[in-house]
């Protein structure tokens, strides 16, 4: 078990002698009295006061810390992240363990997790020696020169997904440091322990009050934070509603950037002309890979009439033979999910549909204990079902049948949600027709394949609902950053 007392502020460990929330691993063990969740640690559940005075550090450290980190030489902030990721990857062992305890993601997972984050932190490092940074010196008119430099934005307030804690977390976090931004980071609630063997990392590697940690209740403590109008740029990955509360407490909600990863809702669409082991192979990878939990997954198939029969007969196959289990048993596709209210969200969306008259295919049987969620097909949804809209976030697979490829297309239309769409056919000028279409209402159109972020140096951003800014590398440093300019009256002093 481990347990956080301390949280990092103006660059001291503060102890914490406060309030500590206990953290339930999903992953069940078995007790005389049946299977129990495991406590595997606390961690502070810190008030509004140490919050702000962590957001004051992160602001003088911004406003005064001359040569310190603003005003560093960017090769100097390279220098430092580079000493963090070094320090970052002697803590794999515990991290990987980490994550796969704290939200119940597979080992294999687990680690690919914490590998794509050290890679990503590598290629923002490669991608920042390249980006059109400081201009040279050049005439603007007679007589002055000028010089275009890129600048950081100020203080940021960086919050990460449980589904992706340290790699979807860091895509932001990184950035956002490397261009001299300060940092007021906090965690997820599913997903805060597995930070904590980086503390130390974070203190040592940064000057003094440019990143700045603070856990607990995000309801509690965030609005103050946003209230104060000192947060220059909101970067959350997660609820497009908890995005839209958070912006809305600002003083100066036009005057803030953010950076948001949001709610999606993305389709397949296997079309008359589909290979359809292709498009099941693909779906239960899209549906299902770490339990649907992806904001990336596929929500939604739409399959034309023509294939229905065959797609879920295939479908419901592939899945019956998934395996079901812990996170660190071999060859395991679905393990317990994080998030307590979840099963019971689930079920509430499969009833629904029930009552709508789709069929539940591949319920599986009842589960072993509570975090576990055996994936539902259902079928035939239509629109007057929750399933429908609503983003699932979990192992339940919708199948819309169609006729008309129009129908889709419509769907997509309609949407508030803007992030992916796969298309699945063999006609190469049918895929033609569609792509225009839809990557004027998606982001990202895939083409035989699922919805996926990476590389995840690829542009990642969403249309509508689903997005603000665009990560990536080149991306995200550009977003966390301004082009500003110095321009020099040549005179007598100063001729160059
Ligand atoms: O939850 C959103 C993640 O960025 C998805 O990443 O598509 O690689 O699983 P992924």
């Amino acid at each position: 078990e481990i347990h956080q007392r301390e949280y990092l502020s103006n660059g001291e460990m503060k102890q914490w002698e406060g309030a500590v929330h206990t953290v339930y691993s999903p992953v069940a063990v078995q007790t005389p009295d049946g299977y129990k969740r495991k406590v595997i640690g606390t961690y502070p559940v810190c008030t509004e006061k140490e919050a702000i005075e962590s957001l004051d550090a992160a602001v003088a450290a911004y406003n005064h810390g001359r040569g310190q980190w603003p005003t560093m030489s960017v090769q100097d902030r390279i220098r430092c992240v580079e000493q963090f990721t070094h320090k970052m990857k002697e803590q794999k062992d515990i991290v990987v363990k980490l994550i796969m305890w704290e939200i119940g993601k597979s080992v294999a997972d687990s680690v690919k997790e914490f590998d794509r984050t050290v890679e990503y932190i590598y290629a923002t490092i490669d991608a920042l020696k390249d980006l059109d940074r400081d201009s040279s010196r050049f005439e603007i008119e007679q007589g002055i020169v000028a010089q275009i430099r890129r600048s950081p934005l100020g203080v940021v307030l960086c919050m990460g997904p449980f589904n992706y804690p340290l790699n979807e977390t860091f895509t932001t976090l990184i950035p956002a440091l490397i261009m001299g931004n300060t940092l007021l980071f906090k965690p997820p609630k599913h997903g805060t322990l597995l930070h904590y063997p980086l503390l130390e990392a974070f203190k040592e590697c940064f000057p003094k009050g440019v990143v700045n940690t603070i856990y607990g209740r995000g309801h509690a403590i965030v609005p103050a934070l946003m209230q104060t109008g000192q947060i220059n740029v909101l970067t959350l990955i997660g609820s497009s509603k908890v995005a839209d509360e958070l912006k809305k407490l600002h003083p100066k909600v036009n005057r803030l950037r953010a950076i948001l990863g949001l709610d999606a809702k993305n389709a397949a669409i296997v079309t008359e002309n589909a290979d359809v082991s292709l498009a099941v192979s693909e779906t239960v990878l899209g549906a299902l890979s770490f339990n649907g939990q992806r904001c990336t997954a596929l929500k939604i198939i739409f399959v034309h009439r023509s294939k229905v029969d065959q797609f879920l007969g295939q479908l419901s196959e592939a899945v019956s033979k998934l395996k079901i289990g812990m996170p660190w048993e071999k060859g395991v596709a679905l393990t317990p999910l994080p998030e307590p209210q979840k099963p019971a969200y689930l079920k509430d969306l499969i009833d629904d549909a029930e009552a709508y008259g789709a069929a539940v295919i591949n319920r599986g049987g009842g589960a072993s204990f509570e975090s576990f969620v055996y994936p539902a097909i259902l079928y035939p949804v239509n629109q007057k079902m929750k399933v429908y809209r609503e983003e699932q976030f979990g192992p339940v697979i919708p199948v819309v049948p169609f006729d008309d490829l129009e129908e889709p297309i419509q769907y997509l239309i309609e949407s508030t949600h803007g992030q992916q769409v796969s298309i699945f056919s063999n006609d190469a000028t049918e895929t033609a027709s569609l792509i225009d279409p839809l990557v004027n209402q998606v982001s990202r159109v895939n083409i035989n394949c699922q919805c996926q972020r990476g590389p995840d140096t690829f542009p990642f951003t969403g249309r509508k609902d689903s997005a603000e800014g665009t990560l990536s590398v080149v991306d995200a440093l550009r977003s966390f950053s301004i082009r500003s300019l110095v321009a020099t009256k040549l005179n007598e002093n100063n001729k160059q």
